[in-house]
């Protein structure tokens, strides 16, 4: 039986979970332009909440290993996260979002894995984010400009200026994942971990849609 390089075995097996992120109606109903402008805004803002948990994590596993391969100030987000917070909500943007409780969540659980200083936890949730990022992220950032007229004011989140192939920078990744000497056992774990990443990302989904419908 040939052997299946990991980083196909982790998008084979996380994918049902990937379709179920996708599937969710906030982010279909974002996509297709029936979301409002304050849908988005509201997404930005949890956004916020989980990249710094993400890259204060990251500034963690920088020296570490296996982690630190992965770790580039590429992908950094958090200054274009601000940044667009402050164009879309003003300069007191702080004082106006805070996390939801599934965006809570996924936060404690990034700063669990963290904490545990488990590098194959941290590269589950870094895959999930910036390789989506850097895949659906891109179409998600061009319809957001389409749907309410952003250039790149309210939309720096999906503008990697620093990355001048997605494509190929994604494929630098999995050979990246591919060169890490895991276990079997290991590589499950990140599996799991990966399924445990895009469960959150679609509570958080289901959170926006029930604090869209209570507000
Ligand atoms: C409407 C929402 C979404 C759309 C349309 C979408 C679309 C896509 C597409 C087309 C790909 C394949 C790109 C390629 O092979 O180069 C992809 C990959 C990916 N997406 Fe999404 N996506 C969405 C939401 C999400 C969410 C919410 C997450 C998790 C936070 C996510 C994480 C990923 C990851 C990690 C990959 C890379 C899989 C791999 O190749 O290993 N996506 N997405």
């Amino acid at each position: 039986m040939a052997v299946i390089p990991f980083s196909q075995a982790l998008r084979e097996r996380t994918w049902t979970s990937h379709g179920d992120s996708e599937g969710a109606s906030f982010m279909k109903d974002l996509m297709s332009g029936e979301g409002t402008r304050e849908d988005y805004i509201a997404l930005v803002a949890q956004h916020f909440f989980m990249y710094e948990a993400l890259e204060s994590a990251a500034g963690k596993f920088a020296s570490d290993p296996v982690a630190a391969a992965f770790i580039s100030p590429q992908l950094t987000r958090m200054p274009a996260l601000v940044a667009d917070l402050e164009f879309l909500l003003g300069p007191d943007w702080r004082t106006k979002i805070s996390a939801l409780p599934s965006t809570q969540r996924y936060v404690d659980r990034i700063n669990e894995v963290a904490a545990q200083n488990w590098a194959g936890g941290f590269i589950a949730h870094h895959y999930t984010r910036y390789m989506g990022d850097l895949s659906g992220g891109q179409a998600i950032g061009r319809l957001m400009q389409r749907h309410f007229g952003f250039e790149t004011n309210g939309v720096g989140f999906y503008l990697f200026d620093q990355i001048a192939s997605p494509k190929q920078f994604k494929e630098t990744y999995r050979d990246q994942l591919d060169a890490v000497e895991w276990s079997d056992e290991e590589r499950e774990r990140v599996i799991d971990e990966v399924i445990v990443a895009y469960r959150f990302n679609t509570e958080v989904f289901i959170d926006l849609t029930a604090a869209k419908a209570a507000a």
